[in-house]
């Protein structure tokens, strides 16, 4: 892991306040992150970036399917060891197959690209059109033509806020929209996530491909 990203500060304090299986976006199987990127890659070669990944079991899970190159970045060091931790004690391959990056998404720099770009609930919290921009062109940088996005975002109909922050909400066709020309939209589906408190938040999900 890198050591300083800068500003973790409030997803730090998250991450130290709560278990990971007590947040709201916990999830046991990580639904439908895992069923999108398998259903758009079939070489498990590919390597895929979760951006965002917190302690999710994501990258576990694609190492089980035999995922070799998994990227997890994430702003919050804590976050990453807990997933780490996880991981490594569900599969071995997990210790070689995963690379654990702690980074801010809007300062970061990619020194290599990805096949697949998996998101769930990070670019939501991007209310600032000009933030928006710096992470397009961090997605940009990390893929070449024909790399598989996905991406979940908070739904038209779904919660406001999230972890005491405001957030924005996406039909499928404003985020296909937001990706730009650049890319091609091959699915969308809403996914309704059932929070640990037992509340249902409405996600948009798009697959996309770079053309
Ligand atoms: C709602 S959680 C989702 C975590 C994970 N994707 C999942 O589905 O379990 C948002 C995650 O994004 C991370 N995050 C927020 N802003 C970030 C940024 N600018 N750069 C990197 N990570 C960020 C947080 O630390 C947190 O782990």
């Amino acid at each position: 892991m890198s050591d300083d990203p800068g500003s973790a500060g409030h997803w730090e304090d998250v991450y130290r306040e709560r278990d990971p299986d007590q947040v709201s976006w916990f999830q046991q199987r990580p639904r439908p992150s895992l069923d999108l990127i398998l259903q758009a890659v079939g070489d498990r070669r590919a390597g895929v970036i979760d951006v965002g990944g917190g302690a999710s079991p994501l990258a576990a899970r694609l190492v089980e399917a035999g995922f070799a190159d998994v990227t997890v970045l994430d702003v919050s060091g804590r976050a990453l060891a807990a997933a780490r931790r996880a991981a490594e004690t569900a599969s071995g391959a997990a210790a070689e197959a995963v690379t654990w990056v702690r980074a801010d998404l809007l300062t970061w720099q990619p020194t290599r690209t990805w096949a697949v770009w998996h998101d769930r609930a990070v670019f939501h919290f991007l209310t600032d059109p000009a933030d928006r921009a710096t992470y397009l062109a961090a997605l940009r940088q990390a893929t070449e033509p024909g790399a598989i996005v996905v991406l979940g975002t908070f739904a038209a109909d779904g919660p406001t806020h999230c972890s005491g922050l405001p957030v924005t909400r996406w039909t499928a066709e404003e985020l296909a929209a937001e990706l730009g020309d650049a890319f091609v939209l091959l699915d969308s589906r809403r996914h309704r996530h059932r929070t640990p408190a037992g509340s249902v938040q409405p996600f948009t999900w798009i697959t996309a491909r770079r053309i």
